[in-house]
């Protein structure tokens, strides 16, 4: 049990510390596993996985995610915008693989048993097969960086996904020089993680829990 608690400690999201190195293929089973043993909605398994290593495909999805980077920094205020000059947000290129991570909306439809009121349970169930992977990795000794700054039609045609799929992340993947203890968002000061007694509620929303220390 603390080792497992250890693991979900010293998960972080990686954009500098990627070595480059080649992900050993055993190691990229293992964590893959862990993904496809997910929970999910009618065990549904509405997710897939695309390795991607051509360097023409990560070249144009960075220039597209730079692309985006410039877009979101135009909405930020000038103070944000120069905290935000200095925090990297991919590592698409230095990482040793991507994975793209997709939902498939038809798998096991139309009966997928505890997604008729709840449409989302369909990609939350992809999430929790992110986390899977993000946490199998941590324990192997390998980074895991999420890249969200995409927009979906692009990154549907880059790596060839049918209309109906839905691209969910673009996770940069690969052997990291060491794991950073602090998140970079939270050393770049771009914002602090919450204190848990602020988040969880007693009966009501809005009514503070008392947790024991
Ligand atoms: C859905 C999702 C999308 C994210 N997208 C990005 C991203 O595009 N670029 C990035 O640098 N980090 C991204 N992250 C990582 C978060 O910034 C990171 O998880 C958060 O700052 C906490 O840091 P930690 O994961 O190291 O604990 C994403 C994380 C999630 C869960």
């Amino acid at each position: 049990m603390p080792a497992f608690y250890d693991v979900i400690s010293r998960r972080r999201d990686v954009r500098a510390e990627f070595t480059g190195e080649p992900i050993d293929g055993a190691t990229l089973r293992r964590i893959l596993t862990a993904a496809h043993a997910a929970p999910s909605v009618g065990l549904s398994q509405p997710w897939d996985f695309i390795i991607v290593e051509d360097p023409a495909v990560r070249k144009e999805f960075r220039e597209h995610v730079l692309h985006e980077r410039e877009v979101f920094r135009e909405q930020l205020s000038d103070e944000e915008a120069k905290r935000f000059a200095g925090i990297k947000i991919e590592g698409i290129l230095d990482a040793s693989v991507g994975v793209v991570v997709t939902y498939d909306a038809d798998r096991g439809a139309p009966a997928v048993l505890g997604r008729h009121a709840i449409a989302d349970a369909g990609t939350y169930s992809v999430c929790l097969a992110i986390q899977n992977l993000w946490l199998a990795a941590t324990a192997e000794g390998i980074g895991v960086g999420w890249v969200s700054f995409y927009r979906e039609e692009k990154l549907r045609e880059l790596v060839g996904l049918p209309e109906r799929i839905r691209p969910i992340a673009w996770l940069c993947v690969g052997p990291v020089t060491h794991l950073e203890t602090v998140p970079d968002l939270e050393r770049h000061r771009w914002r602090d993680r919450m204190p848990l007694d602020t988040v969880v509620h007693s009966d009501r929303y809005g009514r503070p829990a008392e947790l024991a220390d």
